[in-house]
């Protein structure tokens, strides 16, 4: 059996750490000893996270950013270098959703979305692979895809795609960077009370509808503070998926067999009046 992994004094860079999960992870990494740098584009909730670290006896430091700039993630790697030393693990955690019907998705809108979910996680967990590999330091790179990795809800299909490419990117990475004492693992949250909502409602031109959050039942539900521990527990126990619903992970696993069941299940979820919108000529590439 693999043996347990120390955390205390091992950094992590999280982005996307000044809310939700990121910011709960963040606080959970530093309270088992973690040096954490946050990034995101508000510079005042990093802050705001790093103030309460620091007051609670932790080491944590902001660097803002967005993760679409092409310096982004050397910049976040060379400042941890400064602060605390060679990152031991990456948590690409940033991004967002959009609430379009899979024909209304635009070509630009598609490729906004995979710039900030799926480009900038790869060229950051790409950047700090290479470091590791070449400090033979070893490490934990990490990104929060999402339950909808494995199976997509209608309205979310832009959404679902950069999560499954997540997901099937880091299946090869996890395999490639094993002989280098390099960990992989992606995060699989079900429905989560944070921010996400109301800013995928925002960017979707949508204010108001929070439509994830009122059409899942409170029981699949659950705080930020449950998947960071759950992250928590896989950096200290390296497991290829971090998963925190037995239920649903068990449900995505039988949609690959049943996929007419989960269709059935999945209508539930239809408003046939989001099918009707401009047209289809604005998707010209
Ligand atoms: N909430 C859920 O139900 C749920 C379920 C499954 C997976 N997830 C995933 O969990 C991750 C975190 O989301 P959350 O639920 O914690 O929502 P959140 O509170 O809205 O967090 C998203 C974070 O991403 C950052 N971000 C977004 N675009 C960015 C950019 N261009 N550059 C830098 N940072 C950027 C935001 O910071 P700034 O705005 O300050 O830049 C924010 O801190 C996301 O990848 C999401 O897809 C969420």
């Amino acid at each position: 059996m693999a043996a347990r992994i120390e955390l205390a004094g091992r950094p992590i860079i999280i982005t996307g750490g000044g809310s939700g999960i990121g910011e709960a992870t963040a606080i959970a990494c530093a309270g088992v000893g973690m040096p954490v740098v946050v990034a995101g584009r508000r510079a005042d909730m990093l802050h705001a996270v790093v103030s309460r670290i620091q007051e609670s006896g932790g080491e944590a430091s902001a660097c803002p950013g967005d993760v679409t700039e092409a310096d982004h993630a050397a910049h976040l790697i060379q400042h941890c270098h400064q602060a605390y030393g060679q990152p031991w693990a990456v948590f690409a955690n940033a991004g967002r959703g959009l609430d379009r019907a899979a024909h209304l998705t635009t070509s630009q809108e598609l490729r906004d979305i995979f710039e900030v979910n799926f480009f900038a996680a790869h060229h950051l967990l790409s950047e700090a692979a290479t470091h590791m590999i070449r400090e033979n330091s070893g490490g934990h790179l990490m990104m929060c895809a999402s339950c909808v990795s494995k199976f997509s809800p209608p309205y979310h299909a832009a959404y679902a795609a950069t999560k499954a490419a997540q997901d099937l990117y880091c299946q090869s990475m996890r395999l490639e960077l094993a002989p280098a004492g390099i960990h992989v693992s992606t995060v699989h949250p079900i429905t989560t009370t944070t921010d996400f909502f109301d800013v995928s409602a925002d960017v979707s031109g949508q204010p108001g509808t929070r439509s994830g959050l009122d059409h899942t039942p409170k029981m699949f539900r659950q705080p930020p503070e449950k998947v960071a521990r759950a992250i928590v527990k896989c950096l200290r126990k390296p497991v290829p998926e971090v998963w925190t619903s037995n239920l649903v992970r068990m449900t995505a696993a039988l949609r690959n067999i049943f996929p007419k069941l989960m269709d059935r299940e999945m209508r539930r979820m239809l408003e046939p009046s989001r099918i009707q919108g401009e047209d289809a000529s604005r998707n010209a590439h």
